[in-house]
């Protein structure tokens, strides 16, 4: 039978042998994934693990700071990269949701590359790959081609030279969470819900701007908050807001106003490949919408997304 104890006990056996006194680079997220990579990494290789974490501006309201610190704490070699104005200034114009993935893609790698070879003599790239996401990146390279490109997989471009090692590659998500817990990683990070890579530049729909950014995160933010105090963020798969390229009207005094609408999309699922909508209770719904609609400028409209997957995927681009 699979425990999390062995698994751990054998990986960092096997991660030892293979890497010796080698040194290793990986992109922290910020997600449960490379999270867990980077631990049982770190068990095995100590300070010869060189993790870098990536500000893109595309993530959660204070996520960067609260992420960075924690990892800080967990005691692991890590560099924190500011690199937003790079990304949004790549973004600008760009308003299909594939061409905003590969310049997301295209970007990160620049960025990372910058910095893996700030590390002398590097060998080895590690990548928090789980086993649905080869399955997925399969899928997408199959006939049907138009399913979405998942850049966190397959995304190494060959001139780094790197080896590539991912611990996590036979493991579903349940399956890494247990190996995260068996490692005393809190649940700050084995509780979080998964966020796409390209981040908010998919959860705007349309151009991505600073503003929109600035906007989806207030409105995320208050939405993500009440789903913590009404102790349903645990029960949710994976949840977050969308800004809307709509605007609708509103009344303020006697004015009308054009201001923008947000989504808000909550999930249950096994493993992302299919999910039902979650029957979030109306009360809860009436005060993040009530909030974001008083606190959030620019936004009048609040509506629930109430649809399955398939067809309607977790994002809405
Ligand atoms: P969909 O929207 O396809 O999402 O139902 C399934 C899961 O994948 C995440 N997702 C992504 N993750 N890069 C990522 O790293 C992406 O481009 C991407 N697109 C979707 C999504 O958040 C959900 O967990």
């Amino acid at each position: 039978e699979w425990t999390p104890y062995a698994f751990v006990e054998t990986t960092i056996a096997d991660l030892k042998a293979k890497l010796g006194n080698d040194k290793v680079v990986l992109a922290l997220s910020g997600g449960v994934d490379s999270s867990v990579a980077a631990l049982l990494l770190h068990k095995a290789i100590g300070t010869n693990l060189h993790c870098i974490f990536v500000d893109n501006g595309l993530l959660r309201k204070n996520e960067y700071e609260a992420v960075l610190e924690q990892y800080k704490h967990l005691g692991l070699n890590i560099k924190g990269v500011d690199a937003k104005e790079r990304f949004l200034s790549q973004l600008a114009g760009v308003s299909d949701p594939e061409l905003k993935r590969k310049a997301i893609g295209r970007v990160f790698i620049e960025v990372f590359d910058d910095e893996a070879h700030q590390v002398q003599d590097v060998k080895w790239l590690a990548q928090g790959t789980i086993y649905p996401d080869i399955i997925e990146s399969v899928s997408v390279k199959g006939p049907s081609a138009t399913i979405k490109s998942h850049h966190n997989v397959g995304g190494l471009p060959d001139f780094m030279k790197l080896k590539v090692v991912e611990p996590l590659n036979t493991l579903f998500k349940d399956e890494v969470r247990r190996v995260g817990t068996s490692l005393g990683l809190e649940h700050f990070i084995i509780g979080r819900h998964p966020f796409p890579g390209p981040g908010l530049a998919i959860r705007i729909l349309g151009e991505v701007t600073a503003e929109k950014v600035a906007i989806l995160q207030e409105a995320d933010a208050i939405y993500i908050n009440n789903l913590k105090e009404a102790g349903l963020y645990d029960k949710v798969w994976q949840a977050g807001a969308i800004f809307l390229p709509v605007q609708s009207v509103g009344v303020m005094g006697d004015e009308r106003t054009y201001e923008n609408a947000i989504a808000l999309r909550a999930v249950e699922s096994v493993d992302g490949m299919t999910a039902d909508w979650c029957h979030l209770p109306y009360n809860v719904l009436a005060k993040i919408s009530n909030e974001i609609i008083n606190k959030v400028k620019g936004i009048n409209r609040v509506v629930y997304d109430i649809s399955s997957k398939p067809p309607a995927t977790i994002e809405w681009e």
